[in-house]
């Protein structure tokens, strides 16, 4: 089974879990893409959907589902979005597809996130994947020394200006061996916006889909 039928069938099974009614926290990239085509098609009634990018805005307003803006929505019950890397205890890396820090916001603001997922994103140390930082452009070369300092390799994700008008950083070879105090490291940068890991808030739930189905996981 290839790893988009994996995301497909994570996205199903996070279907299950939205409460008709709700404003439901939407998250952004292919496996997401599934989640949103399996709410259209099982028609779920949601009151409506607060955004973390304007890509997933669009499918959903396409979906004729009624976009909600996160300043007048208050707090969600529940948040769905993906992943680049998940370790057991939840703690996450995202951002790969630049969408970051409104994920970060949106998560903040959710009482529950569900993170759904293909197989291959389960690892036992994060930092394979390279870390996603969104950065104030003209903060760019002075926060990529300081990563430099932190033992990265920061790398201009290039032709890539983030829904905030902002740049993003990919940094190769750290080693996230503690997620919670890599995140608030990298935060106290000044000139960073938000970093990829999702640590201080991890997902509640992990959906992740594989070959044989879809495995549960709690932290
Ligand atoms: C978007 O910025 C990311 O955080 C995505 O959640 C992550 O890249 C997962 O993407 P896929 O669902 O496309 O694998």
């Amino acid at each position: 089974m290839s790893s988009d039928q994996q995301k497909q069938r994570a996205a199903e099974a996070a279907v299950e879990y939205v409460a008709d009614g709700c404003v439901l926290g939407v998250g952004t990239g292919s496996t997401v893409n599934h989640f949103i085509a399996a709410l259209v098609r099982r028609r779920v009634p949601i009151a409506g959907a607060v955004s973390s990018s304007e890509a997933s805005a669009r499918l959903l307003r396409e979906a004729r589902i009624n976009v909600v803006e996160l300043n007048s929505s208050g707090d969600l019950d529940l948040y769905i979005d993906g992943a680049d890397e998940a370790t057991r205890h939840l703690k996450l890396i995202k951002g790969g597809g630049a969408a970051l820090t409104r994920e970060k916001i949106v998560a903040a603001a959710s009482r529950r996130f569900i993170c759904i997922a293909d197989q291959s994103k389960l690892v036992d140390v994060l930092g394979r994947f390279p870390l996603p930082v969104e950065v104030i452009p003209m903060a760019r070369s002075y926060v990529a020394r300081q990563l430099v300092k932190l033992g990265g390799q920061p790398v201009l994700r290039e032709g890539v200006i983030t829904d905030n008008g902002n740049q993003i950083l990919d940094v190769h070879n750290l080693s996230i061996l503690d997620p919670a105090a890599t995140e608030a490291a990298i935060n106290q940068i000044v000139g960073v916006v938000c970093n990829g890991i999702f640590a201080r808030r991890g997902a509640d739930l992990l959906l992740l889909g594989t070959d044989t189905g879809v495995e549960v996981l709690k932290p």
